[in-house]
């Protein structure tokens, strides 16, 4: 199998020292990715302590694995949603869990290797999904099919797109004439009707409305939140990274209305600083919330 890790993990110092790892923990890393987040977190378990690393794409378990193997059984990756961590935690420990991280999105390796369709730069097939194996709908699925209503919908909610409107009756036309099924054919177009102003690509922000409604993460980020703060023991700490301002709300919402059940440890969320961004333009966005159940 060919190993490339690509991902260069975001905001790494702030999450070691906020979520205080320590010897002998339990940590779940919720949203494994390339492993860059779980191998600092076996580095400062130690031998007594155990790391399990849950991604919803089944391709990132073999490469998270080769990246980790020197850790041996300190480590252990699963295959599965990070809204089911109570199920998939107790399938390998009864052990309690101390820290648990979400680090949400996708991956660069992810976006730029698997041919999903999440980047309109390679021409792929435009699916979306994180999880190829499960039944839900694809981007073209939703492209093809969707009225104009439903999609305007889907770019203001999700993309927060001001041309929402003339790109969906945009894709509505050319669809009567082929079915949009990749990537660079949605992109084409939706640069006809919305010119490029800056330097983002005019297709940036439809496409993170359809990869957010594709694996409905908002309701998934909401039901993980209740169900991780639930499964875990008192004195246990959640890190969530988001990467955009709805994502944001759901956490900062989700701590306020827990009330005394929980106390976030810093009232603004964590950034990352000036050289991060710099060395790692991705990070850009990136937004960090702790907080520990009481
Ligand atoms: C930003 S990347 C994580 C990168 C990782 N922290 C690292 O250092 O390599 C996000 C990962 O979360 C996964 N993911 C997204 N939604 C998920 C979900 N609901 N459950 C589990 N994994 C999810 C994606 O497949 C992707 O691999």
């Amino acid at each position: 199998m060919q190993i490339t890790a690509l991902h260069r993990p975001v905001l790494i110092n702030e999450v070691r020292d906020s979520l205080d790892i320590r010897a002998g923990m339990v940590c779940i890393d919720g949203t494994l990715g390339d492993g860059g987040h779980s191998e600092m977190m076996c580095e400062l378990v130690g031998q007594t302590g155990l790391v399990i690393g849950i991604d919803r794409d089944p391709d990132a378990i073999p490469v998270a694995s080769a990246r980790l193997e020197r850790f041996g059984s300190r480590f252990r990756a699963v295959h599965g949603n990070f809204t089911d961590i109570p199920e998939l935690v107790r399938s390998v420990t009864d052990r309690p869990v101390d820290r648990v991280l979400l680090d949400l999105g996708w991956s660069t390796t992810q976006f730029m290797m698997r041919g999903r369709g999440f980047s309109f730069l390679t021409n792929e097939h435009l699916d979306m999904r994180f999880d190829p194996t499960e039944s839900g709908e694809s981007a073209a699925d939703i492209v093809n099919e969707y009225s104009v209503g439903e999609l305007v919908r889907i770019f203001r909610l999700y993309g927060e797109e001001p041309q929402a409107e003339r790109i969906a009756h945009a894709i509505v036309d050319a669809r009567l004439h082929a079915p949009i099924t990749t990537t660079q054919q949605l992109a084409h177009v939706i640069v006809r009707v919305a010119p490029r102003h800056g330097k983002i690509h005019p297709a940036t922000q439809v496409f993170q409305a359809l990869r957010i409604a594709v694996n409905n993460e908002l309701g998934v980020l909401q039901s993980a939140c209740a169900a991780i703060t639930d499964f875990i023991p008192h004195g246990a700490r959640i890190g969530i990274i988001t990467f955009h301002s709805l994502e944001d709300r759901i956490v900062k919402r989700f701590v306020q209305a827990q009330g005394a059940a929980v106390t976030a440890l810093s009232k603004k969320p964590i950034v990352p600083t000036f050289e991060e961004v710099r060395d790692n333009p991705r990070s850009r966005s990136s937004k960090l919330r702790v907080f520990e159940k009481k």
